[in-house]
């Protein structure tokens, strides 16, 4: 019993140690130097995805079909004018893509297929809309490049 409570005593010391290290850590500065070290890891979609037509015509109803789309389902994270700075931002990591800076960069094909399956904080979307309303949505996201 004696032993018991002498690894006891040992195991708290230990752990109380080991916590200003920790408190440091996860301080607002130190979590702020991490999240910048950290380097966001590419994200990919199928090459037959990323070639795929885009069978929706940019119209303007399509572009704002896909604005209010957005507005409602996408801002918390990517922001209202889909910079990446949405309220919900700050807590996700890996932060939200400025989608309006990568506007015109990746085919209509890469981001349907990105939207439909999502990755890890962001949902996946194939449930929530149909593919029209999918491509309403990346018509939307490409129409902002000429406003940069
Ligand atoms: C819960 C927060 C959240 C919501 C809601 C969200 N996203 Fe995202 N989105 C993210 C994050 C985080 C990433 C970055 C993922 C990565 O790079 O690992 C991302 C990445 C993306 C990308 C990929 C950009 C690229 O080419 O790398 C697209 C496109 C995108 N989001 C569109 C949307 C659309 C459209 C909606 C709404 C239908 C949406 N997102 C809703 C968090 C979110």
């Amino acid at each position: 019993m004696k032993k018991f409570k002498m690894v006891f005593l040992l195991l708290s010391v230990l752990f109380f140690l080991s916590l200003p290290s920790n408190i440091w850590a996860h301080g607002k500065e130190g979590h702020k130097s991490l999240k910048k070290e950290k380097k966001r890891e590419h994200w990919a979609a199928p090459v037959e995805e990323i070639k795929r037509v885009n069978p929706v015509e940019k119209t303007l109803r399509s572009i704002q079909n896909g604005k209010k789309l957005f507005l409602n389902n996408c801002s918390g994270c990517h922001g209202l004018t889909a910079r990446g700075d949405g309220p919900d931002a700050e807590f996700l990591e890996p932060t939200p893509t400025d989608l309006k800076a990568m506007a015109g960069h990746h085919s209509d094909g890469d981001q349907a297929w990105k939207i439909t399956n999502g990755k890890d904080p962001m949902p996946a979307w194939g449930d929530m809309f149909s593919e029209n309303q999918v491509w309403d949505i990346v018509n939307f996201i490409q129409s902002l490049k000429k406003n940069h």
